[in-house]
């Protein structure tokens, strides 16, 4: 509840900004492409850092195949069919493109016409930040002062290019929050990392998102730098599978482990969340998927699959895999008005979902996070959070006495698959990562 208020007033107070900063939207056409230098002058110097954030996101945040996707083809003909949400063909670049939404070159070339806009999120755009404007950091409302002058996390530098500044500000979660919060246009929180952070332990105890996602190691910041200890700029996240590796650690065991033939096995499950200083999945909820699916094998190699135990909270339905349907407002940008919808999951039947789903306007479930009117249940693991889950399982008549083995698997995917197939996007997108792993066992007698 707290969470919705201060999105509110933050919401309001948007537009009375006339004292401060231009920001946010209103932003939008105020600079030129000129005002800022491209990551390759930056290179000839920050070598090692230019080659690590060219490997990560946030230098394909405009040109990544997923992102073009959603934004040509369904957000930008949804931004024209919409009132409501015309401001995303513009606002998406606020994020992915940033120079380009600054320039007023929006929408931006396509990716294949190897414009500026494929700089993404790059060095001058962060290095030249100086805060943010507003109570709450999201929607890019940070505050931009392109020039000579860089802001950085040392003090007292010098360089033969740029003049350098200390800048508290980028060292704080507060500044990845101004992209890494975004409010819809029906004013819901669609994405929410930073807030999830600041709500948690990791901010309590001052652990700040750079601390997991821009370690300092030793090394020189420049070529002609010398030694200390370096961020690094790699902005590893849900596309490193190191990162996304035990991100939850899962553990089961039986209640009983003895068993007589026409018994029951009740099997419990424990996740805990001890490596993110966020939910998980976070950030783009809307297309991740992470589940747990649980098997019985017995000592003749029969395998069965355990659906699990329902607990009863409201929303539950979309937190348990299913053959329903879903994502129908899809049909608005691709001009499919009777449009049913795709499978909501893809995943097996029965296993449990952890998520959060996002409603468009008409009560539908949508992976379309600008056109998310209401959020359902938020059954997300939580910073520092364990969940259990249990699996009430009458034996099978036909089960073979001895050992039965159970396995889970914690599965995640970055996109969904009906919804990779449908809109065609390459399938590493929706491959399947394994989380995490656990085995238990019970004995079943004659
Ligand atoms: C001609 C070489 C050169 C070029 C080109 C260059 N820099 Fe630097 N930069 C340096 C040196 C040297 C330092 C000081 C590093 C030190 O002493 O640790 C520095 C420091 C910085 C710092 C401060 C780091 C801190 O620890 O606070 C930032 C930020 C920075 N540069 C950003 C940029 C950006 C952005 C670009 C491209 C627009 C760029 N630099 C281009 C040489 C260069
Ligand atoms: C100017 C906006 C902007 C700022 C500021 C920003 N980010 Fe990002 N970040 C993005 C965008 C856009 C993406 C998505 C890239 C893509 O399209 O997949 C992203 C992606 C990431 C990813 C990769 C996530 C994944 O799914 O693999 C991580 C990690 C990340 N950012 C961390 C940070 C941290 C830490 C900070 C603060 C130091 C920060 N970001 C500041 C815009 C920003
Ligand atoms: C998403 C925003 C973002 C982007 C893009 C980005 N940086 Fe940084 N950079 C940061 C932050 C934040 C820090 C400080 C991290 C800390 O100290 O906690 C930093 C630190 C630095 C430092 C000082 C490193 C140190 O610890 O001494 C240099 C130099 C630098 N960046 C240069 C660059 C260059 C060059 C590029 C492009 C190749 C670049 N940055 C891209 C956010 C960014
Ligand atoms: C205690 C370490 C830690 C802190 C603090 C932390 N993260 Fe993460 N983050 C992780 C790990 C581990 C993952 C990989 C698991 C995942 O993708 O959910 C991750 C994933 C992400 C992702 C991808 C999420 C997804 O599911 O697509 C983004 C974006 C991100 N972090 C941004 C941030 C931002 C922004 C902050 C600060 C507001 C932050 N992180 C703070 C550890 C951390
Ligand atoms: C407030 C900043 C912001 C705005 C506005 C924004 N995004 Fe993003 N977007 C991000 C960040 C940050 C991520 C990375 C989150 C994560 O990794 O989980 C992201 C991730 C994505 C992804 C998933 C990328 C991947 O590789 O999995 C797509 C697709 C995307 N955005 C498209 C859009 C479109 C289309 C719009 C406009 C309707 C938009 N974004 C508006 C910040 C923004």
């Amino acid at each position: 509840m707290r969470l919705r208020m201060t999105l509110a007033l933050g919401a309001v107070l948007l537009p009375g900004l006339a004292a401060g900063a231009v920001v946010g939207d209103a932003a939008h056409g105020t600079r030129s492409y000129a005002d800022y230098e491209k990551p390759q002058v930056c290179a000839s110097c920050h070598d090692d850092i230019y080659q690590q954030w060219t490997q990560s996101m946030m230098s394909q945040a405009y040109t990544h195949h997923w992102d073009e996707i959603e934004y040509f083809e369904l957000a930008v003909p949804h931004a024209g069919k919409d009132e409501m949400v015309a401001g995303v063909r513009d606002g998406c670049n606020g994020c992915h493109a940033p120079v380009s939404f600054l320039a007023g070159d929006t929408p931006p070339p396509r990716p294949e016409e190897n414009s500026r806009a494929n700089e993404s999120v790059h060095c001058d755009l962060c290095h030249t930040v100086t805060g943010f404007e507003g109570d709450v950091p999201h929607n890019f409302n940070w505050i931009t002062a392109p020039g000579r002058t860089k802001t950085g996390p040392k003090p007292g530098l010098s360089s033969p290019h740029h003049d350098t500044v200390e800048n508290e500000f980028i060292k704080t979660g507060d500044f990845c929050g101004t992209c890494h919060n975004e409010m819809s246009p029906y004013g819901v929180w669609v994405k929410s990392t930073h807030l999830e952070w600041k709500e948690g332990p990791y901010f309590a105890q001052g652990v700040h998102c750079q601390d997991c996602h821009m370690p300092k190691g030793p090394g020189r910041s420049a070529k002609m730098a010398a030694e200390s200890m370096v961020a690094q700029h790699l902005f590893h996240g849900a596309h490193d599978p190191g990162k996304l590796n035990g991100a939850i650690e899962l553990r089961m065991n039986p209640l009983e482990r003895e068993l007589d033939y026409d018994g029951t096995a009740v099997i419990k499950v424990q996740l805990f969340n001890g490596k993110c200083g966020h939910k998980v999945p976070s950030g783009s909820v809307e297309d991740r998927i992470m589940w747990l699916d649980v098997t019985a094998t017995d000592s003749a190699g029969k395998t069965w699959h355990l659906p699990v135990d329902p607990k009863g909270f409201a929303g539950e339905e979309y937190t348990i895999a299913a053959e329903v349907l879903a994502y129908q407002d899809m049909g608005i940008a691709k001009d499919l008005p009777d449009f049913a919808g795709i499978q909501r999951d893809g995943v097996p039947v029965g296993d449990r979902i952890f998520r959060m789903p996002y409603f468009d306007p008409e009560g539908r479930m949508t992976i379309q996070q600008w056109n998310t009117k209401s959020l359902g249940v938020d059954y997300r693991i939580g910073p520092r959070e364990t969940k259990i889950e249990t699996f009430t399982w009458t034996l099978p008549a036909d089960i073979a006495p001895g050992r039965v083995t159970f396995r889970a698997e914690l599965n995640y995917q970055k996109l969904v698959t009906p919804v990779a197939v449908f809109l065609d996007v390459p399938a590493e997108e929706s491959a399947t990562h394994v989380i995490n792993e656990a085995v238990t066992w019970v004995e079943v007698f004659d």
